[in-house]
């Protein structure tokens, strides 16, 4: 599975895919990242990007065809790809759309903005567009790097044996196939008195877990998810 993101910053998500899990994935060569400087296609002597709108008004406005070029460039070394345009406006990121954007024979590519808006023609030359929720973040960047870590993930060989991909938040299910959150999980110490919130009482370990009986285990923890899932998914 390739990614390339074509940014302003790239140094924002170089700092990022070098790192941990995403960082072993490269060296590895399970996923490949390649970062764009979009200012790279810019072709007067100050590199322009962006311009003022059309009909005034506040902010600039990144020009389209310097995202055009980039992309051709960009699909014609990548034929296999797909394009995303990452902006506020775009559908909402869930676990089910980062499924979907799995595919190790492919290539992702994605368009990051930064404080400025994209000419709405921009919009016309990519495949999808896509937020990572409902807030507004200054650029695309960390939106880019969410993505190649969600997506990743879900990539063979990427999580190690010992970190599964199917048992954690979001991807347990239920028995007609709804995504559940993961069940509540315990370590030593099995009994445990907090100092730095004393009117806690003494926390214990679920006695069901310590018993062994693996049957009542797996039930006891799918109506632990069910339970979580209902209370933070309607409440809050
Ligand atoms: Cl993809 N871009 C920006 N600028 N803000 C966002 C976003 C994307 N998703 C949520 N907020």
């Amino acid at each position: 599975m390739k990614f390339i993101v074509l940014t302003l910053f790239p140094q924002m998500i170089e700092a990022f895919i070098s790192s941990s899990i995403i960082g072993r994935a490269i060296k590895d060569k399970k996923i490949d990242v390649e970062l764009h400087n979009l200012r790279d296609w810019a072709t007067d002597r100050h590199k322009t990007v962006d311009d003022t709108p059309y009909g005034g008004g506040a902010g600039m406005v990144l020009r389209v065809d310097i995202i055009d070029r980039a992309l051709y460039d960009l699909k014609t070394n990548n034929p296999k790809s797909e394009v995303i345009l990452l902006t506020p406006q775009g559908k909402t990121l869930g676990q089910q759309l980062v499924e979907e954007l799995v595919d190790s024979s492919r290539t992702l590519i994605l368009v990051a903005g930064h404080y400025e808006g994209f000419d709405e023609r921009v919009r016309l030359l990519v495949d999808r567009e896509v937020s990572i929720g409902n807030y507004v973040l200054t650029g695309g960047e960390l939106p880019a790097a969410v993505i190649i870590d969600a997506v990743s993930r879900l990539v063979a060989g990427v999580l190690g044996d010992k970190i599964s991909a199917q048992d954690d938040s979001f991807s347990l299910k239920d028995d007609q196939g709804r995504r559940l959150l993961e069940y509540p999980q315990y370590t030593r110490p099995v009994k445990f008195k907090s100092q730095s919130k004393p009117e806690l009482e003494e926390l214990a370990v679920p006695e069901i877990l310590q018993a062994g009986d693996h049957g009542r285990i797996q039930s006891w923890r799918l109506e632990q998810a069910k339970l979580r899932t209902h209370q933070r998914l309607t409440n809050d």
